[in-house]
């Protein structure tokens, strides 16, 4: 069976879709993504994802290319076509196709395409169940990184040193020796007091859909939470750290640069809140 992309209107063979060379995601970055994790064919935290599609494509002033009771239609419909049970579906808008020319060309029409694919969740459930190892670097980011947008070479250059050194995920720190997040993940950790700490909203991280809801999670659990930045140093003497996103949903760390962490061995409750999580998610 072969895969079917969602462009501009039409569901088309995966291998045939295109884009435009003067589209503006191609030729600056100028757009907007999201990606949804599916699991039993259902989308993951559907409507924080749409929410965060309307914010980002606002604060650029891109036009949504069509309302969120079609758009939610086509990404089922794109999931659909391509069987998908355990996987995601990736979404990408863009101010659209002109004469390459920095500024906002007048009455442009955004540019949508949307795919989707399979995952291994059973792999992804056994790296949860070992835990992961993350690295430390500058983050080296713009000063909009609450924007989900396509522009992400800081982001991977970031992963690309984790993948070299070994590691699953790259923490990103601020001038302060503050982290930010992960290349592609949020950062959170289990401070020695038992108290579940991550980086608060700002323009420096992304909000994630899957921190928001693990932020409720642990509330309904009565878990103690601190929304301020922590530095490698307090990370590295944790009781335990994770990453949340998309397509980890909840992953504990067990290492961060050379430093073990909890033993070596995936925390308590990091554990638990990827079940709560994935008990709670599907919309
Ligand atoms: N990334 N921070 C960054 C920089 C991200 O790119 C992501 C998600 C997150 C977590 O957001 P959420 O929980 O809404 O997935 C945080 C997606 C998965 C990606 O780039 O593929």
């Amino acid at each position: 069976m072969s895969r079917i992309a969602y462009v501009n209107g039409s569901y088309v063979p995966h291998n045939q879709a295109s884009v435009h060379i003067e589209d503006r995601g191609y030729q600056f970055a100028d757009g907007v993504y999201e990606v949804w994790a599916v699991r039993d064919g259902k989308l993951l935290d559907s409507a924080g994802h749409f929410r965060r599609l309307a914010r980002s494509l606002g604060e650029l002033r891109i036009a949504a290319p069509m309302n969120d009771a079609a758009l939610s239609i086509v990404l089922r419909e794109v999931v659909r076509q391509n069987r998908v049970r355990d996987g995601l579906v990736y979404l990408q808008v863009t101010r659209g196709v002109a004469p390459r020319d920095h500024a906002f060309p007048k009455d442009i029409v955004s540019s949508i395409v949307i795919t989707s694919k399979p995952v291994n969740a059973a792999a992804a459930e056994r790296a949860a169940q070992k835990g992961v190892a993350v690295i430390t670097l500058a983050d080296q980011r713009w000063a909009r990184c609450d924007i989900k947008s396509v522009s992400l070479l800081p982001n991977i250059l970031a992963k690309q040193s984790a993948v070299e050194a070994n590691a699953y995920e790259a923490w990103m720190v601020d001038g302060k020796g503050r982290v930010t997040e992960g290349s592609s993940s949020n950062a959170w950790i289990v401070t020695k007091d038992g108290v579940l700490t991550t980086r608060s909203l700002s323009n420096d991280i992304l909000g994630g859909i899957t921190r928001e809801r693990v932020l409720a999670l642990a509330a309904a659990r009565q878990i103690k939470v601190e929304e301020r930045s922590f530095s490698v140093e307090e990370a590295k003497q944790a009781k335990e750290a994770f990453i949340t996103s998309s397509m980890n949903l909840v992953t504990p760390i067990t290492k961060i640069d050379t430093t073990s962490i909890a033993g070596g061995t995936p925390g308590e409750m990091a554990c638990a809140l990827r079940k709560d999580y994935l008990q709670s998610a599907a919309t």
